[in-house]
Parts: structure tokens; C-alpha cells; sequence
């Protein structure tokens, strides 16, 4: 097996203005934008783009949201046989994206807060498979597959986004963390590592992978055996959103096909940048042949 993701399905309403919102404040733009977003099925779709098989476990309401979610992942070629109906909306993320790339992000979790892990079947957990969780769905949930995914001989790789105080289980659990900048400093200042060092130190203490995205920087590969630069690759970024998930999606698919973690690295930042390039979380996703030919620019050096 591939690709698991356990996670959020939303409906985006993107807003392009000129600069976001100001607490207080009322911005106008001219047009927006409706599609299918959430981490979850962000990463799902960049998984599958990137070559891996996927399923995707989520919850969705019994609406036209619903149907939005479940046509963009049939024609990507993930199977919606995992998907659970509850009763809730389809969650909804209201995205207000800047002429700089930059957003911000409202999501009414609704369908979301009642994902289960039972609703996960025993086929979809397997030795050679890669879990991708996120925290936009319950964590005691995300948690129990975590924990599923492990004791089958899989691997897990959770992005903690968007950022929320998590327990020691989770850490213990988890293979490799993907985590921007803010939840770096976030999981530093809340487990007491120093700030400079605080993928690194989260790497020994947990014994796993860190992976900082780091935007323009590129990101930064921290195991308990050192620490690896990849710097970004270069494209025209229209929109950030959802560069996270595609970065955590090729990454996952990198894992899925065997190829050390360094490849993987390589293989996530061409995911993410790729993604950027046209507004919505799901509209720019770059090709397995994309992201391979754009990886084999990119150069991984090792930090002293
Ligand atoms: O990471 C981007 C995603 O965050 C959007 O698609 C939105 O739905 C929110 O979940």
C-alpha cells in the first residue's frame, strides 16, 4: 500500500485582496474563488499527483460541499470509499489570499470534529505503508492510527498544523513532524527546547525526523543524526495556501516509494513550491515528472 491520509476535507472560499485583513478591519477584493481544500485532502491529492496510490479517510456532511470533495478526488484518482457521512456540514475554510502570496485562514471544522478511526479499515494499515495526519481533525483519533500505523510496521508522518499543544503520545508516535516556522518556535516554547537548536533537540528527545518548511528559505531536514538544507525551488507564486500539505504529500509519496529521507526532502520542497503557483490549495499541483525534474535542481547540504 501507498499513501494513507487521515484527515480534514473542506470546502475553501478564497478571497484575493490587495493585503489581508487588519483585526477590525474591512478589506474588498473583486472576486472569489470556491474549492475543494483541507489540509487532509490537500496532501491526499499531492500524494497522488506525485505518483503514490492514496486513500483518504475523512468525514463529510450530506451536501453540495460534500459532492465538491468527493468529485475532485475521483478524478484525481483517490477512491472515496473511505469517506464517512455524518451529520455536520462539510467543513468550510474562509481564505482571504494577499497580492503577495501570503493568506489567512478561518475553517468551521463541522464533518471534521466527528471523524472517527474506526473509520479506518484494517486494509488500509499496512507494513510498507506512510500515514499523513495533520491536526484539523480530532487528535485523540489521529492519534489511535498513529498508533495502528505503527504497530503494523508502517510509518507516520504528521504535520502539526494548524499548531495546537500536543501530548508526549504524539510525539512518541510519529516518524517524522512537518512543521513551519510558527510551530517550530510554538513546540519550542511549549517543551521547553531552545529556540536555535529546537528541530534538532526535538529529533533526539523524540528519536525522529523533523522537517522545518521554511517558505523562501526552503526547509531543513533535522534527525537525531544530523541536519540537512534544501534550499526552494524557484517558481512564480501566485498563492501559498495549502504549500504545506503539497510539500507533506510528495514527501509522503517519496516515503511510499522507498526513497531515503534526503530524496524525500528534495521531493517536498519541489511538491510545495509547485503548489504555489496558482491561486487555491489544490489548482497547481506539480506531476510525479514535475517534481522530479524540478528535485534534481535543488541540492541537499549537510549543516555543520
Ligand atoms: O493548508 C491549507 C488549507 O488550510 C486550506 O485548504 C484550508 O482548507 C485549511 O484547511
Amino acid at each position: 500500500m501507498g499513501v494513507v491520509v487521515f484527515g480534514s476535507i473542506n470546502v475553501d472560499l478564497l478571497f484575493p485582496v490587495r493585503s489581508l485583513p487588519q483585526p477590525g478591519q474591512t478589506v474588498l477584493g473583486e472576486h472569489y474563488r470556491v474549492a475543494p481544500g483541507g489540509k487532509g485532502m490537500n496532501q491526499a491529492l499531492a500524494a497522488r499527483w506525485a505518483g503514490a496510490e492514496v486513500r483518504m479517510i475523512g468525514a463529510v456532511g450530506d451536501d453540495r460541499f460534500a459532492d465538491l470533495a468527493r468529485d475532485r478526488l475521483v478524478r484525481v484518482g483517490v477512491p472515496t470509499q473511505d469517506l464517512i457521512t455524518v451529520d455536520a456540514p462539510t467543513a468550510c475554510a474562509a481564505i482571504a489570499v494577499a497580492e503577495d502570496g501570503e493568506n489567512s485562514i478561518v475553517v468551521a471544522s463541522g464533518a471534521n470534529r466527528l471523524l472517527k478511526a474506526a473509520a479506518v479499515p484494517p486494509s488500509a494499515v499496512t507494513p510498507d505503508g506512510v500515514t499523513l495526519l495533520q491536526l484539523e481533525v480530532p487528535m485523540a483519533e489521529s492519534l489511535a492510527i498513529a498508533q495502528r500505523t505503527r504497530a503494523a510496521g508502517g510509518r507516520v508522518v504528521w504535520s502539526l498544523a494548524p499548531f495546537a499543544v500536543v501530548p508526549h503520545d504524539v510525539l512518541a508516535a510519529a516518524d517524522v513532524l512537518v512543521l513551519n516556522a510558527p510551530e517550530v518556535a510554538a513546540l519550542a516554547s511549549h517543551f521547553g527546547l531552545s529556540a536555535a537548536r529546537a528541530a534538532s533537540e526535538a529529533a533526539e528527545r523524540w528519536n525522529l525526523a523533523v522537517v522545518s518548511t521554511l517558505g523562501a528559505t526552503g526547509a531543513v531536514l533535522a534527525t537525531p543524526d544530523g541536519q540537512w538544507h534544501c534550499p526552494a525551488a524557484i517558481v512564480d507564486v501566485v498563492d501559498t495556501t495549502g504549500a504545506g500539505d503539497a510539500f507533506a504529500g510528495a514527501f509522503g509519496a517519496a516515503l511510499a516509494a522507498r526513497k531515503p529521507l534526503i530524496e524525500a526532502l528534495r521531493d517536498g520542497c519541489a511538491g510545495g513550491a509547485l503548489a504555489c503557483r496558482a491561486l487555491g490549495a489544490q489548482e497547481s499541483h506539480g506531476t510525479e515528472a514535475e517534481i522530479s525534474a524540478l528535485a534534481a535542481t535543488l541540492t541537499v547540504e549537510a549543516l555543520g
